[in-house]
């Protein structure tokens, strides 16, 4: 295997970002994440937060600079292994994306089978974090029934069952009061001790202050870093 232990999980070099002709919403990004470490990124509504994660989350490659996640440069990554590196990264999605059809079960559940995990294991791993997040009652309502913070839960807990590498998480919190907000920096705080790189998108000022970890702030396209 190739020693990758010290090469950044993720690495930006003068990145931007254009939507079409318009003038970028990202300029000149120099920036790595550190395997290991834990980041919030913040900045007001339209700073370009879910532009930054939709980039590192392999979504959409970089107008302008080069990016590198897991030592691949996304440039010159075909489809079929782009495919592939994204299966080690953990996404929670703004507005969550989930099955709705599905229940939650059936939603936390989807990427082990994905992965063709025995459904006894699967069993185990589901219930034991559903039951981490609070939703355990839920456990086989339908996605479309449940509230709006249920949801969000389903989405973290969707994105992390898989033990990624990388997790890329987008407010998520923003949905939930601060007893659940907290409780689930507890979760991220915990698998970013077993070694998942964590980035979490947020504007909670209180969130920021009350969790010691380093801040990278959008402001006019340009990131800066504020420990
Ligand atoms: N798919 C898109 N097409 C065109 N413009 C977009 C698209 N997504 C986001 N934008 C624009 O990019 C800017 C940054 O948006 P976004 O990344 O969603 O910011 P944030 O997540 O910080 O609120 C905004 O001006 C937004 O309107
Ligand atoms: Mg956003």
């Amino acid at each position: 295997m190739e020693n990758t232990a010290f090469e950044p999980i993720v690495e930006m070099k003068n990145v931007g970002l254009a939507y079409g002709d318009n003038p970028p919403v990202l300029k000149d990004i120099d920036f790595s994440f550190r395997r290991g470490s834990l980041h919030f990124l913040t900045g007001k509504s339209g700073a370009g937060k879910t532009s930054l994660l939709s980039m590192l989350y392999l979504a959409q490659r970089p107008t302008f600079g080069t990016l590198k996640v897991f030592g691949s440069n996304v440039a010159m990554t075909d489809r079929e292994k782009m495919a592939f590196l994204r299966r080690r990264i953990g996404v929670v999605f703004q507005d969550f994306r989930l099955l709705e059809h599905l229940s939650v079960f059936d939603n936390v559940a989807l990427p082990l089978r994905l992965k063709g995990m025995k459904e006894k294991e699967i069993r185990q791993r589901v219930i034991e974090l559903l039951a981490w997040v609070d939703l355990s009652p839920n456990m086989y309502v339908k996605a479309s029934e449940i509230s709006g913070g249920e949801k969000q839960r389903v989405a973290i807990a969707r994105a992390v069952i898989n033990r990624p590498e990388l997790l890329l998480a987008d407010e998520p919190t923003g949905n939930v009061d601060n007893e659940i907000a907290y409780k689930l920096m507890k979760l991220f705080a915990e698998l970013n001790r077993l070694g998942t790189t964590v980035v979490i998108a947020t504007h909670s000022e209180e969130l920021m202050q009350r969790y010691n970890y380093p801040r990278l702030k959008l402001e006019n396209g340009h990131l800066e870093y504020i420990k």
